[in-house]
């Protein structure tokens, strides 16, 4: 699927998705916590998260920081707004932003969707400041998320998923795009609902999926990338691969 087909989809898609994160607030916590963690952000710094979605990031970052939502999707875009956050419509790129705007830019889960991965690291270094940082996190190539995304997932979306997703070249691509320190993560961690009912349910909106019963949805999780009952809820096996690194 093209780009701008992307952008189209999650016009489509983002109201679903933004149910299932509201519905269940906690479930993707250990992920966000993942990157804000390696994001070390400060108060005082202006903190881009892009593409934003519905706007997840706001809450989980110190008080004193300022944080732009900037979303390619009019979906995502209005409910980031619903929420007070401040809103930049733009392509993944950062192309409506002007040059040297954030401190920090934190972009989750966006990426596997464009093609052209150095075109958006070099498109980051444009609206990071000097000394800025890049704290990029979305899915491993190879990975049991990417095989999930691009099998079960793609199969019952009613649209495919086919993702450009992060490879071993990634360090040196971020190097080639002129970015300095560069450090790769792979993060492992869960997403948790309170049964694996509900955690099916998550995914279901989280991922468009239609025609398929949640009782299917749970069993190829537990299939795929696996699921885990620990204290009286279940969690997916779940993993990004964040990119950090600075802007000279
Ligand atoms: C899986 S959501 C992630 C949202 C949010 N960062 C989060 O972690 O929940 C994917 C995001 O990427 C954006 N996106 C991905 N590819 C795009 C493309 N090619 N054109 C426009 N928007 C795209 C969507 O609008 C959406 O905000």
């Amino acid at each position: 699927m093209a780009a701008e087909g992307y952008r189209e989809l999650f016009d489509e898609r983002g109201g679903s998705y933004d149910d299932a994160m509201a519905r269940w607030p906690e479930a993707r916590a250990e992920e966000l916590a993942f990157v804000v963690r390696l994001a070390e952000v400060r108060a005082g710094e202006r903190v881009l998260d892009l593409p934003a979605g519905g706007g997840y990031l706001g809450d989980l970052l110190p008080a004193g920081a300022s944080v732009t939502a900037v979303e390619p999707s009019a979906a995502f875009a209005e409910r980031s707004r619903a929420r007070g956050l401040e809103v930049v419509a733009s392509s993944l790129d950062g192309e409506a932003l002007p040059d040297g705007e954030a401190d920090v830019l934190v972009s989750i889960a966006g990426i596997h969707h464009e093609p052209d991965h150095a075109a958006l690291l070099r498109g980051w270094r444009r609206v990071l400041a000097p000394g800025g940082r890049l704290v990029l996190a979305d899915v491993a190539a190879g990975s049991a998320p990417a095989r999930f995304l691009d099998g079960f997932v793609g199969a019952h979306n009613g649209h495919g998923h086919a993702g450009t997703y992060l490879g071993d070249e990634l360090a040196e691509q971020a190097e080639a795009c002129g970015y300095t320190e560069v450090r790769v993560i792979d993060g492992t961690y869960r997403w948790w609902a309170p049964s694996l009912e509900e955690l099916a349910a998550f995914c279901a909106g989280l991922f468009g999926l239609r025609g398929v019963s949640v009782g299917e949805v749970a069993e190829a999780l537990a299939e795929g990338p696996g699921v885990d009952h620990e204290d009286g809820r279940t969690g997916l096996r779940w993993g990004l691969r964040a990119l950090v690194a600075t802007s000279p």
